[in-house]
């Protein structure tokens, strides 16, 4: 297949091209730079010059191709409307686009908050009324279904980690070392869910060779870590105390990191005989926090 990347330079891009290509895939990436053109250019991928501002290239690389995989995101949280609003528009362009095909096409969006207290599950549609904004994207995917487009939605965890790992794992490093304390909120029995990128990446693959039209997956590898496992691990990495601490103390991640969303990914491993292998959160904390 030939697989259009949005996002084809980022952390999770950046596994996902060369995965499609270990694979026989050939890939279409999107750059809206020459640093990050150089970069997809250096995975072997073919560059298409643009960004999420420029409907009409997303649609043309849409069009060129077999599929699209979806994770291009303006990570802007000082303006996040702006980001959910870019998002929202990237994806109904690129499924205007698809429409009829009955091509795949992936997105990326996330677990948090979906069952809030309770393992989420692929089945669970997250209530709009709490639910985390950016599901209202994933939503406008899977409304594709109807026009004739195969939609897939991987819910990724909240911490996609590895070696060089700049997400919310490395937001919580950075919180620490700035406040000399790698804190948890309350007791820190609250849960996240984690996988590792090289995980994530082979689930993008499966999910646009053999996902069905409508299918929400979970890109999950360990369902429930818990807050203060976490914060231990960072605090032994940096040799710095475990302790309470605000939600304010965290900043924008803050919200995040005090909620309790764990989440499974049983379905996802019967559907498409995804089986994660990469090391876990903890283990991968104590190899890159120093
Ligand atoms: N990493 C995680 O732990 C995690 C967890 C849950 C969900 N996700 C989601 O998974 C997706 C991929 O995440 P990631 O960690 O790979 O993100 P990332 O490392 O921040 O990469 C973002 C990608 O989007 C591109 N991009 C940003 N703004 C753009 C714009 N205006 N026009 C075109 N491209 C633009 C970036 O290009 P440049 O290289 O040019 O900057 C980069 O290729 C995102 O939707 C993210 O929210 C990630």
């Amino acid at each position: 297949m030939r697989v259009f990347v949005t996002g084809a330079s980022g952390w999770i891009g950046s596994a996902v091209v060369p995965e499609l290509l270990r694979h026989g895939h050939e890939v279409l990436g999107l750059a809206r730079s020459d640093a990050s053109a150089q970069a997809v250019a250096a995975t072997g991928a073919e560059v298409l010059r643009g960004d999420l501002d420029t409907l009409d290239v997303l649609q043309e690389g849409a069009r060129q191709s077999d599929a699209v995989i979806h994770l291009a995101f303006v990570h802007d949280f000082g303006n996040f409307a702006d980001s959910l609003r870019k998002d929202r528009a990237a994806i109904e362009a690129i499924g205007e686009a698809l429409e009829g095909s009955g091509k795949a096409f992936a997105i990326a969006s996330g677990t948090l908050g979906i069952t809030p207290g309770r393992v989420a599950t692929e089945h669970d549609q997250p209530d709009p009324a709490t639910a985390h904004p950016r599901q209202q994207s994933a939503a406008a995917a899977l409304a594709l279904q109807n026009r004739g487009v195969r939609p897939i939605v991987v819910r990724l965890a909240p911490s996609v980690h590895g070696a060089g790992d700049h997400g919310f794992a490395a937001v919580l490093v950075a919180v620490a070392r700035e406040r000399g304390v790698a804190g948890y909120v309350g007791t820190g029995e609250n849960r996240w869910t984690a996988v590792h990128r090289d995980d994530a990446a082979t689930l993008f693959r499966l999910a646009v060779e053999k996902a069905p039209a409508g299918a929400v997956l979970h890109g999950v590898a360990e369902e429930a870590i818990t807050a203060r496992e976490i914060a231990e691990a960072i605090g032994r990495g940096l040799g710095l105390p475990t302790g309470p601490a605000a939600p304010e103390d965290f900043g924008w991640i803050g919200p995040m990191f005090a909620g309790d969303s764990p989440a499974s990914s049983t379905v996802t491993r019967e559907l498409l005989g995804w089986e994660p292998t990469g090391p876990g959160l903890i283990e991968d904390l104590a190899h890159y926090v120093r």
